[in-house]
């Protein structure tokens, strides 16, 4: 049915639009009165539980960030199987991200190449939402992504990263500080280890007790991951996210104009699944085992998940294929799981 729907309708839409239009029906799903039945055909077996960060994951997949940017459809993805939903990435100050078109499809590679640039509603409403949703007692565990507003330079990056983790860690169950999405300029410059680890102390300081990760990009090279990740651990963080999307095009099949067309942006789904595996071994080489490790990117089925956790992935998100794939993704990963 969704590959009809897909092939039919949604491809000859504008992949935000689309987007949208998912996430007002996602929306509907999470409201109290109707999640139960949807959440009644995908509730994760109770063998897919998982112990992460000191919290309890009903599965070891969740939704990656940038999805549920404004805390909007978190109660939804709950209700279609996910174990978690980190939402954001949220900024101190609201922004509109950059001007559309900034989503584009690459069907023949099951990939999308994005340059949102944060577009979010700010800290202080994601607050509010958190807020309430936090009162559901059935709900997934919530994972915080922040990153630094565009208006603010470089050089105060700090500070703003501060004033974000100050509002959002107490209503996190985890919070991510994001310094590896390609749409925001300089962003990925601050994950220089002499740049990191004083961004880093300074957010763990205003995060409390709420575990503390970061995200990184693919498109470093390894000694960088390896420096990140023995940063990580020296500066007392809970865990790492690997990885964003990258800048490369290498190895696409889709036809060479039709990339150019898409333009600047970060690349995810299939293309990212072979580095972001090498990325994922090489942070738990360095890493202990208590250290949690989260994998992201083009993962598309259950064998996709069971190859991170073979490959020591705590915890495994997804994104793209959603769109490829359909609101049944979740417990299609959460059956085959099942199948070890
Ligand atoms: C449209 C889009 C928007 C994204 N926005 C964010 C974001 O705001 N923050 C972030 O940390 N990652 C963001 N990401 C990256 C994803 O969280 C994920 O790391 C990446 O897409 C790789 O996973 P995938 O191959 O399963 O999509 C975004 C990805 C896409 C496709």
């Amino acid at each position: 049915m969704y590959p009809f729907l897909f092939r039919v309708v949604l491809s000859r839409m504008d992949p935000e639009t689309a987007h949208h239009a998912g996430m007002a029906v996602i929306r509907m799903l999470g409201l109290p009165a109707l999640s139960w039945a949807p959440r009644a055909l995908t509730k994760p077996d109770p063998s897919l539980r998982t112990r992460a960060l000191g919290l309890k994951f009903d599965s070891p997949f969740g939704v990656a960030a940038g999805f549920d940017k404004n805390v909007t459809g978190a109660q939804g993805l709950w209700a279609l199987g996910f174990g978690h939903v980190e939402v954001g990435t949220v900024t101190a100050i609201p922004q509109d991200g950059n001007p559309r078109p900034r989503l584009f499809r690459l069907i023949a590679d099951r990939a999308v190449v994005n340059r949102m640039g944060f577009n979010n509603r700010g800290a202080d409403a994601a607050a509010k939402r958190l807020t309430s949703l936090r009162r559901r007692s059935k709900r997934a565990v919530l994972g915080v992504n922040i990153g630094k507003s565009r208006v603010v330079d470089v050089e105060d990056a700090t500070a703003d990263y501060v004033r974000s983790a100050t509002r959002l860690a107490p209503l996190a169950d985890y919070l991510v500080v994001n310094v590896s999405s390609p749409n925001t300029p300089g962003l990925r410059g601050l994950q220089a280890v002499e740049t990191l680890r004083p961004l880093l102390e300074a957010v763990l300081a205003a995060a409390g007790a709420t575990p503390l990760l970061v995200k990184i990009a693919p498109d470093l090279d390894d000694d960088e991951v390896l420096a990140i990740a023995a940063l990580a651990v020296d500066a007392g963080l809970a865990g790492i996210i690997a990885t964003n999307t990258t800048i490369s095009r290498e190895g696409l099949t889709t036809p060479d104009d039709v990339v150019a067309a898409a333009g600047a942006g970060g690349l995810s789904g299939a293309p990212l699944k072979k580095r972001a595996l090498e990325v994922l071994r090489l942070v738990r080489s360095a890493v202990p085992a208590e250290f949690c490790v989260i994998s992201a990117g083009g993962v598309e089925t259950a064998a996709d998940v069971r190859e991170r956790q073979a490959a020591g992935a705590d915890l495994v998100q997804g994104y793209s294929a959603f769109l490829y794939r359909g609101p049944l993704w979740a417990r299609q990963i959460n059956r085959g799981l099942l199948g070890r």
